[in-house]
């Protein structure tokens, strides 16, 4: 560890750099965004000149700076970083610097700031992913020097990064069952742009990604600075203008952290918290440019799925609760004559569950509906060439069960009640080693017992009131958490070819937290491809497609009640880890048919989706979308036009094809397996010409001047393919 200060360090990686002064009492950054390249020591000197603050009028008598972790003892009257009091004792933590440790490759940095009087020792580590990636954690530490009777109550954790004055502009999330990851959009004004998630979960309103960028910033425009916080129990997010700004140098914050409840994090004897990992991404880019070097780094993660992306049967919108064993060994037949790889039994499999009110908690097959148990089943599922997943909802419990019934002192309540219920279900506490250890022993047996190839762990319930009755009513939102992590984790090294689901009432659990121990997410519960198609592409604002499962549901939509083409459903679910998620025996053998074309094509193209670049057109129609994969070589690619509903102009007019490379000529293809779409206006000369003949065009005019794209009826999506010759 280096103790000598000053000094300046420059993390360097993928396009970014990150510039922080190692100062007392806490490092700051001097810059983060476009790499300056190498700095010697008197460039980095220069720009902390160049970045040192003037005291103001009628303010501090020295000049503000905002640093990596700003309390009121800097003069900090923003959100703290570091937020906390002893019992009945001071509410004012003064970390100062104790040392530091830049790693010899220059992506690594550990900060140790120490609060004697107070007895804490913090660790900040920053780490600059090969794609450019900020990935920033922090613990704190009662240390051994503190009076152990003493105990520290630590009330928020929060890292933050500075924003120049150019970025204006904020988008995030928000979204309700169904209709997840809605984008919403604001101005940075004085104050602080709050969201936070008080429901255990990041949940369906989840702020996901919040970014701020510069005036007008898009897709494939302006600048961007983003955060995700990797965590998946409460949490908060925020961008913070003070008119000070945030030191001389910027004005404003972007950041987040874990959400702590009261007295749920309480320091002694050398106890240690660790916050979440935060991720903060930078692109000159667009949104598209963050979501980039988000793709690449969970590309880059060790555990991410390498084999193709089976195509999914999800029994769900099938049969529901209805299991009978003729019905689904009819389903698992017709499945694998379209092609499906993976079937998986959804809800509705375990003691006593016919519908939602009961059973939820008791995991042994249940004996009247499966009277072999799921062997039949299963047998059958292998014997067809297919892989078997079934659905476990491991954190909850419905009170007519025997788990509830059996073990009332397990469940995630005040100890005078049950709170209320949602979904007829309550919450299991699996901080509590017992119930811990009945629900891993279970899972770990059903896996065992028919070789499990896949979880779908579902959470259909927010978290209130998570009282553990264990421990005096104290809140454990936090150690739920961390239990569910750890059982995740403990299955898959168990089971290491054991894949899991995320989903949480659709997607309500989708963070990089819960990637770490999973290998997709269900991205809704919608199926309606008008919905989906927006659903879809916002979530690959973070993941690549290949961890967003979508599925081809009915023709009309039993979340919605649309009607849709069967063209339009199979084209938006072949943007994502695939699936199907219907009943195939009411299908015509034409329909089947098209399910059968329509997954040869996923097959064909899932080495191109789920490893290119993601990219989209930004549309002054909001009628129309445009986006595609791009492959890393840029020779070929794939990319949808879709029309989701009518808009004023006539004509689509001539969209540039954003991502290819302008020293090709690329043959362009329409890809006719899933349909073709019904046209409003005439077919395009070249569209004519590239279905029927061959249509060639340079790289230079696809980027600028673009293709005259047709105008399709509403919900309609047209697939085309881009090959270098
Ligand atoms: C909610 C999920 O999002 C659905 O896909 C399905 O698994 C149901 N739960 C089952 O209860």
């Amino acid at each position: 560890m280096t103790t000598s200060t000053p000094a300046i360090i420059n993390l360097r990686q993928a396009g970014v750099c990150l510039v922080i002064e190692i100062a007392d009492p806490v490092p700051r950054v001097l810059y983060w965004g476009r790499d300056l390249g190498e700095l010697d020591d008197a460039a980095l000197r220069s720009l902390s000149v160049a970045s040192r603050a003037a005291a103001t009028h009628n303010s501090t008598d020295r000049p503000r700076y905002c640093s990596l972790l700003p309390t009121e003892a800097e003069t900090w009257s923003g959100t703290p970083g570091l937020e906390g009091h002893l019992v009945e004792g001071t509410a004012y933590p003064r970390p100062t610097l104790a040392g530091w440790d830049a790693s010899g490759d220059g992506s690594m940095l550990t900060i140790d700031l120490a609060d004697e009087r107070i007895g804490l020792d913090i660790a900040l580590r920053l780490r600059l992913t090969p794609s450019g990636i900020v990935a920033a954690d922090a613990s704190v530490r009662r240390s051994a020097a503190a009076d152990g009777a003493v105990r520290f109550v630590l009330t928020g954790l929060t890292l933050t990064m500075p924003l120049p004055e150019r970025a204006v502009d904020i988008l995030d999330f928000t979204g309700k069952w169904s209709r997840e990851r809605s984008p919403q959009r604001s101005r940075i004004g004085m104050g602080t742009h709050l969201r936070e998630s008080r429901r255990g979960r990041p949940s369906l309103d989840s702020p996901f990604l919040l970014m701020a960028g510069t005036e007008s910033f898009g897709f494939g425009r302006g600048e961007v600075w983003g955060v995700h916080v990797g965590w998946s129990g409460n949490q908060r997010y925020l961008v913070e203008a003070l008119p000070e700004g945030a030191g001389a140098t910027h004005t404003a914050t972007i950041g987040g952290g874990e959400l702590l409840l009261p007295g749920e994090v309480i320091l002694r004897d050398e106890e240690t918290y660790h916050t979440p990992t935060v991720y903060f991404a930078w692109s000159p880019e667009g949104v598209d440019g963050i979501s980039a070097a988000f793709h690449a780094l969970l590309r880059g993660r060790e555990s991410h799925p390498s084999s193709p992306r089976p195509l999914v049967l999800n029994t769900w919108e099938a049969v529901y609760f209805d299991h009978d064993l003729d019905k689904l060994l009819e389903l698992a037949d017709l499945a694998a004559k379209v092609g499906v790889e993976r079937l998986v039994l959804d809800d509705g499999w375990f003691s006593g569950r016919r519908d939602a009110t009961k059973g939820l908690g008791d995991w042994t097959v249940d004996s009247t509906v499966w009277p072999a148990g799921l062997r039949p089943l299963v047998d059958r599922v292998r014997e067809r060439g297919m892989q078997f997943g079934l659905w476990f909802e491991p954190e909850m419990v419905n009170l007519s069960s025997g788990i509830a019934r059996e073990h009332p002192e397990w469940i995630l309540a005040p100890s005078d009640r049950v709170g209320a219920s949602i979904r007829h279900q309550h919450v299991l506490n699996l901080a509590h080693p017992d119930a811990w250890h009945h629900v891993f022993a279970r899972i770990d047996a059903l896996v065992s017992e028919y070789a499990i190839d896949y979880i779908k762990w579902d959470h259909n319930r927010e978290l209130h009131e998570a009282a553990r009755r264990d421990a005096a009513d104290r809140p454990g939102v936090r150690l739920q958490t961390l239990a569910l992590y750890r059982m995740l984790a403990a299955l898959r090294e168990r089971h290491p070819r054991l894949e899991i689901e995320s989903c949480a009432s659709g997607g309500g659990r989708v963070d990089l937290g819960i990637l770490q121990h999973t290998d997709r997410v269900w991205a809704s519960d919608c199926n309606d491809p008008v919905e989906r198609q927006e659903i879809q592409r916002w979530t690959a604002t973070l993941l690549p497609l290949e961890l967003i499962g979508a599925h081809v549901g009915s023709r009309e939509s039993h979340t919605t009640h649309r009607v849709t083409d069967l063209s339009f459903r199979l084209i938006t679910a072949l943007f994502g880890h695939a699936g199907i998620e219907q009943d195939l025996a009411i299908l015509s053998p034409a329909e089947l048919e098209r399910y059968a074309a329509w997954a040869r094509l996923y097959k064909e193209v899932r080495p191109l989706l789920h490893s290119g670049r993601f990219v989209r057109a930004d549309l002054a129609d909001g009628a129309s979308l445009f986006h595609g994969v791009v492959a890393e070589s840029r020779r070929q690619a794939l990319f949808s036009w879709v029309r989701l509903g009518t808009s004023e102009p006539v004509q689509a007019g001539r969209i540039p094809i954003p991502g290819l490379d302008r020293t090709c000529t690329y043959r362009v293809r329409v890809r006719e397996e899933a349909g073709y779409p019904s046209l409003q206006e005439q077919e395009p000369a070249w569209l004519t010409r590239a279905r029927h003949q061959s249509f060639e065009v340079d790289g230079r005019l696809l980027e600028t001047a673009g293709l005259l794209m047709p105008t399709l009826n509403p919900q309609e999506a047209l697939l085309l393919q881009f090959d270098a010759v």
